[in-house]
Protein backbone atom coordinates (compact mmCIF):
# COMPACT_ATOMS: atom_id res chain seq x y z
CA UNK A 1 0.00 0.00 0.00
CA UNK A 2 2.52 2.35 1.33
CA UNK A 3 4.59 1.59 -1.86
CA UNK A 4 1.90 2.25 -4.16
CA UNK A 5 1.31 5.40 -2.28
CA UNK A 6 4.84 6.51 -3.19
CA UNK A 7 4.89 5.20 -6.93
CA UNK A 8 1.41 7.53 -6.92
CA UNK A 9 3.46 10.60 -5.68
CA UNK A 10 6.36 10.12 -7.31
CA UNK A 11 4.71 10.04 -10.81
CA UNK A 12 2.42 12.95 -10.12
CA UNK A 13 6.24 15.01 -9.29
CA UNK A 14 7.09 13.67 -13.15
CA UNK A 15 3.72 15.22 -14.10
CA UNK A 16 3.85 18.07 -12.54
CA UNK A 17 8.24 18.30 -13.97
CA UNK A 18 6.72 17.68 -17.64
CA UNK A 19 3.65 20.38 -17.11
CA UNK A 20 6.38 22.99 -15.89
CA UNK A 21 9.51 22.37 -17.67
CA UNK A 22 11.57 25.46 -17.51
CA UNK A 23 11.08 27.73 -20.51
CA UNK A 24 13.94 30.40 -20.70
CA UNK A 25 11.38 33.74 -20.08
CA UNK A 26 10.56 35.61 -22.68
CA UNK A 27 8.72 38.79 -23.34
CA UNK A 28 5.21 38.63 -23.56
CA UNK A 29 3.75 40.75 -26.67
CA UNK A 30 0.92 41.64 -25.21
CA UNK A 31 2.53 44.42 -23.06
CA UNK A 32 2.42 47.81 -24.73
CA UNK A 33 6.51 49.14 -25.42
CA UNK A 34 6.93 52.43 -23.07
CA UNK A 35 5.95 55.95 -25.28
CA UNK A 36 7.12 59.71 -24.34
CA UNK A 37 3.12 60.12 -23.89
CA UNK A 38 3.43 57.62 -21.11
CA UNK A 39 6.31 58.93 -19.06
CA UNK A 40 4.64 62.49 -19.52
CA UNK A 41 1.72 61.16 -18.03
CA UNK A 42 3.31 59.92 -14.92
CA UNK A 43 5.35 63.08 -14.66
CA UNK A 44 1.86 64.78 -14.53
CA UNK A 45 0.69 62.77 -11.90
CA UNK A 46 3.72 62.25 -10.05
CA UNK A 47 6.56 65.39 -10.18
CA UNK A 48 9.63 64.88 -12.64
CA UNK A 49 11.66 64.36 -9.32
CA UNK A 50 9.88 61.24 -9.21
CA UNK A 51 10.07 59.71 -12.72
CA UNK A 52 13.45 57.91 -13.41
CA UNK A 53 14.46 57.75 -16.64
CA UNK A 54 18.31 58.48 -16.38
CA UNK A 55 20.50 55.45 -17.47
CA UNK A 56 22.91 55.91 -14.13
CA UNK A 57 20.15 55.88 -11.72
CA UNK A 58 17.91 53.30 -13.35
CA UNK A 59 21.25 50.72 -13.26
CA UNK A 60 20.71 49.72 -9.68
CA UNK A 61 17.50 49.50 -9.88
CA UNK A 62 17.61 46.84 -12.49
CA UNK A 63 19.77 44.90 -10.58
CA UNK A 64 19.76 42.64 -7.95
CA UNK A 65 21.45 42.34 -4.43
CA UNK A 66 23.49 39.07 -5.79
CA UNK A 67 23.84 40.47 -9.04
CA UNK A 68 22.43 37.77 -10.10
CA UNK A 69 19.76 38.95 -12.18
CA UNK A 70 19.23 41.95 -14.34
CA UNK A 71 16.38 43.77 -16.23
CA UNK A 72 16.43 46.83 -19.20
CA UNK A 73 13.94 48.72 -17.85
CA UNK A 74 13.96 52.27 -18.79
CA UNK A 75 10.83 54.06 -16.18
CA UNK A 76 11.26 53.62 -12.44
CA UNK A 77 8.30 55.83 -10.52
CA UNK A 78 8.37 56.90 -6.87
CA UNK A 79 4.75 57.23 -6.18
CA UNK A 80 4.21 59.10 -2.68
CA UNK A 81 0.68 57.84 -2.20
CA UNK A 82 -1.72 55.57 -1.93
CA UNK A 83 -3.54 57.61 -4.77
CA UNK A 84 -1.04 58.08 -7.02
CA UNK A 85 0.12 54.19 -6.79
CA UNK A 86 -3.62 53.63 -7.61
CA UNK A 87 -3.41 56.17 -10.73
CA UNK A 88 -0.34 54.78 -11.90
CA UNK A 89 -1.92 51.06 -11.90
CA UNK A 90 -4.88 52.10 -13.55
CA UNK A 91 -3.17 53.70 -16.27
CA UNK A 92 -0.89 51.00 -16.52
CA UNK A 93 -3.67 48.54 -16.77
CA UNK A 94 -5.33 50.33 -19.55
CA UNK A 95 -2.15 50.63 -21.77
CA UNK A 96 -1.02 47.07 -20.68
CA UNK A 97 2.21 48.25 -19.22
CA UNK A 98 4.21 45.60 -17.35
CA UNK A 99 5.19 46.46 -13.47
CA UNK A 100 7.89 45.44 -10.92
CA UNK A 101 7.11 46.55 -8.03
CA UNK A 102 10.37 47.32 -6.23
CA UNK A 103 10.88 48.20 -2.31
CA UNK A 104 14.41 48.04 -1.07
CA UNK A 105 15.29 45.92 -3.54
CA UNK A 106 17.40 42.96 -0.87
CA UNK A 107 15.26 40.19 -2.38
CA UNK A 108 17.16 36.65 -3.20
CA UNK A 109 14.96 35.15 -6.01
CA UNK A 110 15.37 37.78 -8.61
CA UNK A 111 11.74 38.99 -7.54
CA UNK A 112 12.03 42.93 -7.37
CA UNK A 113 13.82 42.86 -11.29
CA UNK A 114 12.43 43.41 -14.17
CA UNK A 115 13.10 40.46 -16.55
CA UNK A 116 12.53 43.01 -19.67
CA UNK A 117 11.44 46.70 -19.70
CA UNK A 118 9.35 46.21 -17.31
CA UNK A 119 8.08 49.79 -15.46
CA UNK A 120 9.50 49.85 -12.05
CA UNK A 121 7.29 50.78 -9.09
CA UNK A 122 9.09 52.06 -5.92
CA UNK A 123 7.87 52.00 -2.93
CA UNK A 124 10.30 53.96 -1.27
CA UNK A 125 8.45 57.39 -0.99
CA UNK A 126 5.35 55.96 1.54
CA UNK A 127 7.67 55.73 4.04
CA UNK A 128 5.58 57.76 6.42
CA UNK A 129 4.37 55.79 10.22
CA UNK A 130 0.71 56.36 10.46
CA UNK A 131 -0.21 55.35 14.22
CA UNK A 132 1.23 53.55 16.87
CA UNK A 133 -0.82 52.32 19.74
CA UNK A 134 1.29 51.72 22.73
CA UNK A 135 -1.19 50.02 24.56
CA UNK A 136 -1.78 47.28 21.80
CA UNK A 137 1.77 47.61 20.59
CA UNK A 138 -0.69 48.39 16.92
CA UNK A 139 1.65 49.74 14.83
CA UNK A 140 0.11 51.71 11.30
CA UNK A 141 2.57 52.79 8.65
CA UNK A 142 3.22 52.71 4.82
CA UNK A 143 5.13 49.87 2.91
CA UNK A 144 8.07 51.76 2.65
CA UNK A 145 9.22 52.12 5.58
CA UNK A 146 12.40 50.64 6.63
CA UNK A 147 12.04 47.83 8.90
CA UNK A 148 15.26 49.00 11.11
CA UNK A 149 13.86 52.33 11.26
CA UNK A 150 10.57 50.86 12.60
CA UNK A 151 12.33 48.91 15.22
CA UNK A 152 14.14 52.02 16.47
CA UNK A 153 10.62 53.99 16.67
CA UNK A 154 8.68 51.30 18.22
CA UNK A 155 11.55 50.55 20.25
CA UNK A 156 11.40 54.12 21.83
CA UNK A 157 8.09 52.92 23.42
CA UNK A 158 9.27 49.76 24.26
CA UNK A 159 8.33 47.35 21.56
CA UNK A 160 10.04 45.62 18.90
CA UNK A 161 9.21 44.82 15.28
CA UNK A 162 8.01 40.99 15.11
CA UNK A 163 10.71 39.95 12.73
CA UNK A 164 14.37 40.49 12.38
CA UNK A 165 16.82 39.64 9.31
CA UNK A 166 20.28 40.72 8.33
CA UNK A 167 18.79 43.48 5.37
CA UNK A 168 17.12 45.20 8.07
CA UNK A 169 18.50 48.37 7.29
CA UNK A 170 17.49 48.05 3.52
CA UNK A 171 14.81 46.12 3.52
CA UNK A 172 11.17 47.69 3.62
CA UNK A 173 8.07 46.38 5.39
CA UNK A 174 5.76 46.13 2.32
CA UNK A 175 9.01 43.98 0.88
CA UNK A 176 9.08 41.76 4.03
CA UNK A 177 5.26 41.10 3.81
CA UNK A 178 5.10 40.63 0.12
CA UNK A 179 7.71 37.78 0.48
CA UNK A 180 6.40 36.54 3.99
CA UNK A 181 9.54 37.12 5.25
CA UNK A 182 10.84 34.64 8.06
CA UNK A 183 14.26 35.49 9.50
CA UNK A 184 15.78 35.34 13.06
CA UNK A 185 12.52 35.24 15.42
CA UNK A 186 10.01 33.45 13.61
CA UNK A 187 10.68 30.89 16.16
CA UNK A 188 9.75 33.35 18.87
CA UNK A 189 7.00 35.56 16.84
CA UNK A 190 5.55 33.57 14.35
CA UNK A 191 5.21 34.53 11.10
CA UNK A 192 3.78 37.39 9.33
CA UNK A 193 0.53 35.78 8.66
CA UNK A 194 0.40 36.07 12.43
CA UNK A 195 2.05 39.76 12.77
CA UNK A 196 -0.01 41.25 10.24
CA UNK A 197 -3.24 42.70 11.40
CA UNK A 198 -4.13 44.62 8.08
CA UNK A 199 -3.43 45.46 4.60
CA UNK A 200 -4.06 48.19 2.09
CA UNK A 201 -2.93 46.87 -1.15
CA UNK A 202 -3.57 48.44 -4.81
CA UNK A 203 -4.73 45.92 -7.66
CA UNK A 204 -3.85 46.23 -11.22
CA UNK A 205 -6.56 48.25 -12.26
CA UNK A 206 -5.91 50.80 -9.14
CA UNK A 207 -8.69 49.20 -7.29
CA UNK A 208 -7.61 50.12 -3.73
CA UNK A 209 -8.31 47.12 -1.30
CA UNK A 210 -8.44 48.70 2.05
CA UNK A 211 -8.38 45.76 5.28
CA UNK A 212 -5.81 47.67 6.84
CA UNK A 213 -7.80 47.50 10.40
CA UNK A 214 -5.98 47.16 13.53
CA UNK A 215 -8.53 44.51 15.35
CA UNK A 216 -7.18 41.25 16.83
CA UNK A 217 -10.35 39.27 16.03
CA UNK A 218 -12.34 39.55 12.38
CA UNK A 219 -14.24 36.84 11.26
CA UNK A 220 -16.17 38.88 8.44
CA UNK A 221 -15.63 36.70 5.42
CA UNK A 222 -12.92 35.70 3.91
CA UNK A 223 -9.35 37.10 5.13
CA UNK A 224 -8.08 38.31 2.11
CA UNK A 225 -5.19 39.90 3.50
CA UNK A 226 -3.29 36.75 3.53
CA UNK A 227 -3.67 36.17 0.08
CA UNK A 228 -1.02 39.33 -0.55
CA UNK A 229 1.19 37.85 2.25
CA UNK A 230 3.98 36.32 0.53
CA UNK A 231 2.23 36.54 -3.18
CA UNK A 232 5.65 38.87 -4.08
CA UNK A 233 4.02 41.94 -6.18
CA UNK A 234 1.80 39.66 -8.43
CA UNK A 235 -1.78 40.31 -6.94
CA UNK A 236 -1.71 43.79 -6.10
CA UNK A 237 0.97 46.66 -4.72
CA UNK A 238 0.74 46.68 -0.72
CA UNK A 239 0.88 50.32 0.18
CA UNK A 240 0.25 49.92 4.27
CA UNK A 241 0.17 47.54 6.84
CA UNK A 242 -0.65 47.23 10.05
CA UNK A 243 0.80 44.79 12.25
CA UNK A 244 0.82 43.70 15.92
CA UNK A 245 4.61 44.70 17.85
CA UNK A 246 5.48 42.77 20.73
CA UNK A 247 6.87 44.18 24.31
CA UNK A 248 10.28 44.62 23.71
CA UNK A 249 12.22 41.94 25.73
CA UNK A 250 14.18 43.74 28.46
CA UNK A 251 16.58 40.83 29.50
CA UNK A 252 18.16 39.22 26.06
CA UNK A 253 21.04 36.82 26.26
CA UNK A 254 22.99 35.11 23.30
CA UNK A 255 25.55 32.41 23.46
CA UNK A 256 27.62 30.74 20.72
CA UNK A 257 28.23 27.21 20.58
CA UNK A 258 30.38 24.91 19.08
CA UNK A 259 28.67 20.94 18.24
CA UNK A 260 30.40 17.95 17.10
CA UNK A 261 27.81 16.83 14.56
CA UNK A 262 24.43 17.85 13.08
CA UNK A 263 22.46 15.04 14.83
CA UNK A 264 24.03 16.77 18.34
CA UNK A 265 22.46 20.10 16.89
CA UNK A 266 19.18 18.33 17.25
CA UNK A 267 19.53 17.06 20.62
CA UNK A 268 21.03 21.21 21.70
CA UNK A 269 17.14 22.19 20.54
CA UNK A 270 15.82 19.72 22.06
CA UNK A 271 17.32 20.45 25.16
CA UNK A 272 17.07 24.47 24.49
CA UNK A 273 13.23 23.95 24.11
CA UNK A 274 12.88 21.83 27.31
CA UNK A 275 14.89 23.83 29.20
CA UNK A 276 14.45 27.45 28.12
CA UNK A 277 10.66 27.15 27.40
CA UNK A 278 9.29 30.64 26.71
CA UNK A 279 12.39 32.72 26.52
CA UNK A 280 14.13 30.95 23.62
CA UNK A 281 13.76 33.51 20.83
CA UNK A 282 16.08 32.13 18.03
CA UNK A 283 18.52 28.48 17.18
CA UNK A 284 20.37 29.26 14.71
CA UNK A 285 23.42 26.62 13.02
CA UNK A 286 25.94 27.29 10.89
CA UNK A 287 28.79 24.89 9.42
CA UNK A 288 32.62 25.52 9.47
CA UNK A 289 32.86 26.05 5.89
CA UNK A 290 30.03 29.18 6.60
CA UNK A 291 32.22 30.49 9.59
CA UNK A 292 35.80 30.21 7.76
CA UNK A 293 34.08 32.14 4.42
CA UNK A 294 32.78 35.24 6.58
CA UNK A 295 35.87 35.25 8.93
CA UNK A 296 37.70 35.54 5.75
CA UNK A 297 35.55 37.94 3.51
CA UNK A 298 34.07 40.46 6.56
CA UNK A 299 36.26 43.16 8.27
CA UNK A 300 35.80 43.46 11.87
CA UNK A 301 34.13 40.15 12.56
CA UNK A 302 35.59 38.46 15.54
CA UNK A 303 35.96 34.69 16.27
CA UNK A 304 34.27 34.20 19.59
CA UNK A 305 36.34 30.83 19.96
CA UNK A 306 38.98 30.89 18.22
CA UNK A 307 40.85 27.67 19.30
CA UNK A 308 37.63 25.53 18.74
CA UNK A 309 37.29 24.10 15.09
CA UNK A 310 34.30 22.08 14.54
CA UNK A 311 31.75 20.87 11.92
CA UNK A 312 29.32 22.91 13.33
CA UNK A 313 28.12 26.21 15.15
CA UNK A 314 25.17 27.38 16.91
CA UNK A 315 23.59 30.69 18.39
CA UNK A 316 20.84 30.80 20.36
CA UNK A 317 19.31 33.93 22.15
CA UNK A 318 17.03 34.16 24.72
CA UNK A 319 14.66 37.62 25.27
CA UNK A 320 12.54 37.67 28.50
CA UNK A 321 12.20 40.19 31.05
CA UNK A 322 13.99 38.97 34.17
CA UNK A 323 17.60 39.64 33.90
CA UNK A 324 18.50 37.11 36.72
CA UNK A 325 15.63 34.20 35.76
CA UNK A 326 17.06 34.40 31.96
CA UNK A 327 20.66 34.36 33.00
CA UNK A 328 20.26 31.44 35.43
CA UNK A 329 18.23 29.45 33.22
CA UNK A 330 20.61 29.92 29.98
CA UNK A 331 23.41 29.17 32.96
CA UNK A 332 21.75 26.09 33.70
CA UNK A 333 20.92 24.97 29.99
CA UNK A 334 24.68 25.55 29.34
CA UNK A 335 25.82 23.49 31.93
CA UNK A 336 23.88 20.42 31.22
CA UNK A 337 24.89 20.54 27.21
CA UNK A 338 28.39 20.62 28.17
CA UNK A 339 28.73 18.48 30.82
CA UNK A 340 27.11 15.95 28.30
CA UNK A 341 29.40 16.26 25.36
CA UNK A 342 26.71 17.97 23.43
CA UNK A 343 28.39 20.83 23.41
CA UNK A 344 32.34 20.73 22.81
CA UNK A 345 32.92 24.79 23.76
CA UNK A 346 30.38 27.81 24.17
CA UNK A 347 30.96 30.91 25.08
CA UNK A 348 27.56 33.35 26.40
CA UNK A 349 27.99 37.59 25.62
CA UNK A 350 28.29 39.50 28.23
CA UNK A 351 27.34 43.00 26.85
CA UNK A 352 25.37 44.01 23.59
CA UNK A 353 28.84 44.49 21.94
CA UNK A 354 29.49 40.85 22.19
CA UNK A 355 26.17 40.04 21.47
CA UNK A 356 25.71 42.26 18.19
CA UNK A 357 29.59 40.61 17.43
CA UNK A 358 28.02 37.21 17.68
CA UNK A 359 24.77 38.16 15.44
CA UNK A 360 27.56 39.42 13.26
CA UNK A 361 28.83 36.33 12.20
CA UNK A 362 25.61 34.86 11.49
CA UNK A 363 24.30 37.37 9.81
CA UNK A 364 27.08 38.27 7.57
CA UNK A 365 27.48 35.15 6.27
CA UNK A 366 25.00 36.10 3.25
CA UNK A 367 27.04 39.48 2.76
CA UNK A 368 30.22 37.24 3.29
CA UNK A 369 28.76 35.25 0.38
CA UNK A 370 28.18 38.03 -1.64
CA UNK A 371 31.73 39.12 -1.57
CA UNK A 372 33.29 35.53 -2.37
CA UNK A 373 31.71 35.79 -6.22
CA UNK A 374 28.51 35.02 -7.60
CA UNK A 375 26.34 32.47 -5.24
CA UNK A 376 23.60 29.93 -6.12
CA UNK A 377 21.40 30.16 -3.05
CA UNK A 378 18.68 27.40 -2.02
CA UNK A 379 16.28 28.31 0.62
CA UNK A 380 15.00 25.17 2.02
CA UNK A 381 12.24 23.59 4.28
CA UNK A 382 13.46 19.86 5.14
CA UNK A 383 12.57 17.96 8.15
CA UNK A 384 15.33 18.78 10.25
CA UNK A 385 17.09 15.38 10.69
CA UNK A 386 17.74 14.94 7.08
CA UNK A 387 18.29 19.05 6.55
CA UNK A 388 22.07 18.60 6.59
CA UNK A 389 22.18 15.41 4.41
CA UNK A 390 21.43 17.97 1.29
CA UNK A 391 24.37 19.99 1.97
CA UNK A 392 26.71 16.89 2.37
CA UNK A 393 25.08 14.80 -0.89
CA UNK A 394 25.35 18.65 -2.76
CA UNK A 395 29.32 18.99 -2.04
CA UNK A 396 29.99 15.24 -2.44
CA UNK A 397 28.23 15.82 -6.41
CA UNK A 398 30.56 18.87 -6.87
CA UNK A 399 33.38 17.69 -5.49
CA UNK A 400 36.63 18.35 -8.02
CA UNK A 401 34.43 21.49 -9.26
CA UNK A 402 35.78 25.45 -8.05
CA UNK A 403 33.16 26.04 -5.66
CA UNK A 404 32.30 26.22 -2.07
CA UNK A 405 29.10 24.31 -0.57
CA UNK A 406 27.83 25.96 2.75
CA UNK A 407 24.92 25.13 4.51
CA UNK A 408 23.50 27.57 7.73
CA UNK A 409 19.91 28.53 8.33
CA UNK A 410 17.11 28.77 10.82
CA UNK A 411 17.12 25.16 12.62
CA UNK A 412 14.66 25.73 14.97
CA UNK A 413 12.32 26.42 11.70
CA UNK A 414 13.40 23.62 9.74
CA UNK A 415 14.94 26.39 7.12
CA UNK A 416 18.30 25.01 5.66
CA UNK A 417 20.03 27.67 3.72
CA UNK A 418 22.48 25.83 0.81
CA UNK A 419 24.48 28.13 -0.79
CA UNK A 420 27.13 26.93 -3.44
CA UNK A 421 29.91 30.10 -4.14
CA UNK A 422 31.42 29.88 -6.97
CA UNK A 423 33.72 31.94 -9.71
CA UNK A 424 30.79 32.71 -11.79
CA UNK A 425 27.28 32.30 -12.57
CA UNK A 426 27.64 28.77 -15.31
CA UNK A 427 25.24 26.89 -16.59
CA UNK A 428 27.85 23.53 -16.38
CA UNK A 429 28.19 24.54 -12.62
CA UNK A 430 23.96 24.97 -12.37
CA UNK A 431 23.73 21.39 -13.79
CA UNK A 432 24.95 19.68 -10.92
CA UNK A 433 22.79 21.58 -8.47
CA UNK A 434 19.19 21.40 -10.49
CA UNK A 435 17.08 19.86 -10.51
CA UNK A 436 19.03 17.71 -7.60
CA UNK A 437 18.34 20.15 -4.92
CA UNK A 438 14.44 20.34 -6.07
CA UNK A 439 13.71 16.68 -6.16
CA UNK A 440 15.74 16.19 -3.10
CA UNK A 441 14.01 18.44 -1.22
CA UNK A 442 10.37 17.23 -3.13
CA UNK A 443 11.11 13.50 -2.32
CA UNK A 444 11.06 14.73 1.65
CA UNK A 445 7.85 16.74 1.08
CA UNK A 446 9.73 19.76 2.44
CA UNK A 447 9.58 23.14 0.70
CA UNK A 448 11.81 24.69 -2.15
CA UNK A 449 10.96 28.47 -0.65
CA UNK A 450 11.28 28.45 3.02
CA UNK A 451 11.23 32.08 3.29
CA UNK A 452 12.82 34.07 0.17
CA UNK A 453 9.88 33.02 -2.49
CA UNK A 454 10.18 32.15 -5.63
CA UNK A 455 10.44 35.30 -7.99
CA UNK A 456 11.82 34.76 -11.04
CA UNK A 457 14.35 31.95 -9.69
CA UNK A 458 11.70 29.15 -8.90
CA UNK A 459 8.71 30.42 -11.05
CA UNK A 460 8.69 27.38 -12.89
CA UNK A 461 9.82 25.16 -10.01
CA UNK A 462 6.49 25.45 -7.98
CA UNK A 463 5.13 21.77 -8.84
CA UNK A 464 8.16 20.71 -6.74
CA UNK A 465 6.16 21.75 -3.61
CA UNK A 466 2.82 22.35 -4.71
CA UNK A 467 -0.14 19.77 -6.64
CA UNK A 468 -0.87 20.94 -9.91
CA UNK A 469 -4.61 21.59 -9.13
CA UNK A 470 -3.30 24.12 -6.02
CA UNK A 471 -1.13 25.47 -8.89
CA UNK A 472 -4.14 25.79 -10.89
CA UNK A 473 -6.48 27.91 -8.14
CA UNK A 474 -3.05 30.14 -7.68
CA UNK A 475 -3.67 30.72 -11.08
CA UNK A 476 -7.53 31.55 -11.01
CA UNK A 477 -6.69 33.96 -8.32
CA UNK A 478 -3.89 35.65 -10.24
CA UNK A 479 -6.45 35.96 -13.18
CA UNK A 480 -9.35 37.40 -10.49
CA UNK A 481 -6.58 39.71 -8.92
CA UNK A 482 -5.13 40.81 -12.39
CA UNK A 483 -6.70 40.07 -15.96
CA UNK A 484 -4.54 41.01 -17.46
CA UNK A 485 -1.10 40.07 -15.88
CA UNK A 486 1.07 43.37 -15.62
CA UNK A 487 1.86 42.81 -11.75
CA UNK A 488 4.94 41.75 -11.43
CA UNK A 489 5.04 39.18 -14.82
CA UNK A 490 7.51 36.10 -14.83
CA UNK A 491 7.19 35.29 -11.39
CA UNK A 492 6.21 32.90 -8.88
CA UNK A 493 3.42 31.10 -11.00
CA UNK A 494 4.94 29.20 -14.22
CA UNK A 495 5.56 30.98 -17.34
CA UNK A 496 3.67 28.59 -19.31
CA UNK A 497 0.70 28.53 -17.03
CA UNK A 498 0.47 32.26 -16.89
CA UNK A 499 1.00 32.88 -20.59
CA UNK A 500 -2.39 30.29 -21.38
CA UNK A 501 -4.42 33.23 -19.46
P1 LIG B 1 12.29 43.66 -2.53
O1 LIG B 1 13.53 42.89 -2.66
O2 LIG B 1 12.30 45.02 -3.12
O3 LIG B 1 11.09 42.84 -3.18
C1 LIG B 1 10.88 41.50 -2.88
C2 LIG B 1 9.59 41.02 -3.57
O4 LIG B 1 8.46 41.69 -3.04
C3 LIG B 1 9.54 41.33 -5.06
O5 LIG B 1 8.82 40.33 -5.71
C4 LIG B 1 8.79 42.65 -5.15
O6 LIG B 1 8.13 42.81 -6.38
C5 LIG B 1 7.81 42.51 -4.01
N1 LIG B 1 7.48 43.76 -3.33
C6 LIG B 1 8.30 44.58 -2.64
N2 LIG B 1 7.59 45.58 -2.09
C7 LIG B 1 6.30 45.39 -2.44
C8 LIG B 1 5.08 46.07 -2.17
N3 LIG B 1 5.03 47.15 -1.41
N4 LIG B 1 3.94 45.58 -2.71
C9 LIG B 1 3.94 44.46 -3.47
N5 LIG B 1 5.07 43.78 -3.75
C10 LIG B 1 6.23 44.23 -3.23
N6 LIG B 1 14.51 36.84 3.94
C11 LIG B 1 13.98 36.11 4.94
O7 LIG B 1 12.85 35.66 4.81
N7 LIG B 1 14.69 35.86 6.08
C12 LIG B 1 15.94 36.33 6.27
O8 LIG B 1 16.55 36.05 7.30
C13 LIG B 1 16.50 37.13 5.25
N8 LIG B 1 17.73 37.66 5.40
C14 LIG B 1 18.26 38.39 4.40
C15 LIG B 1 19.54 38.91 4.60
C16 LIG B 1 20.14 39.64 3.60
C17 LIG B 1 21.52 40.20 3.81
C18 LIG B 1 19.45 39.87 2.39
C19 LIG B 1 20.07 40.68 1.29
C20 LIG B 1 18.18 39.36 2.19
C21 LIG B 1 17.56 38.61 3.18
N9 LIG B 1 16.29 38.07 3.04
C22 LIG B 1 15.75 37.35 4.05
C23 LIG B 1 15.53 38.18 1.77
C24 LIG B 1 14.21 38.92 1.97
O9 LIG B 1 13.21 38.54 1.05
C25 LIG B 1 14.31 40.40 1.95
O10 LIG B 1 15.38 40.89 2.65
C26 LIG B 1 13.07 41.22 2.33
O11 LIG B 1 11.96 40.58 2.87
C27 LIG B 1 12.65 41.87 1.05
O12 LIG B 1 12.26 43.18 1.31
P2 LIG B 1 12.57 44.30 0.24
O13 LIG B 1 11.88 45.55 0.70
O14 LIG B 1 14.01 44.43 -0.03
O15 LIG B 1 11.80 43.74 -1.04
C1 LIG C 1 19.63 34.35 6.20
O1 LIG C 1 19.01 33.58 6.92
O2 LIG C 1 20.79 34.71 6.45
C2 LIG C 1 18.93 34.91 5.01
O3 LIG C 1 17.76 34.24 4.68
C3 LIG C 1 19.79 35.26 3.85
C4 LIG C 1 20.47 34.12 3.17
O4 LIG C 1 19.88 33.06 3.04
O5 LIG C 1 21.60 34.28 2.73
ZN1 LIG D 1 17.06 33.02 6.30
Amino acid sequence: MQLLQYHRSFAATCLRLVRYASTAASRNASFAALEDTDTNFFRDVLGDSNVITDIDALQPLNEDWMGKYSGKSKLALRPKSTEQVSKVLAYCNDRHLAIVPQGGNTGLVGGSIPLFDEVILLTAGLNQVISFDAVSGTLVCQAGCILEHLDNQVGAQGFTMPLDLGAKGSCQIGGNVSTNAGGLRLLRYGSLHGSVLGIEAVLADGTVVDTLQTLRKDNTGYDLKQLFIGSEGTLGVVTAVSLLCPPRPSAVHVCYLAVPDFATTQKVFVRARQKLGEILSAFEFFDQQALDLTLKHLEGVRNPLPDTQTPFYLVVETSGSNEAHDSEKLQGFLEEVMEEGMVLDGTIAQDSTQIAGIWGIREGISVALKHAGPVYKYDLSIPVAEMYSLVEETRHRMAGLPVEVVGYGHLGDGNLHLNVSCQRYDEEILKHIEPFVYEWTAARKGSISAEHGLGQMKADCIGYTKPQPVVQLMTQVKQAFDPKGILNPYKVLPQVMAVAQ
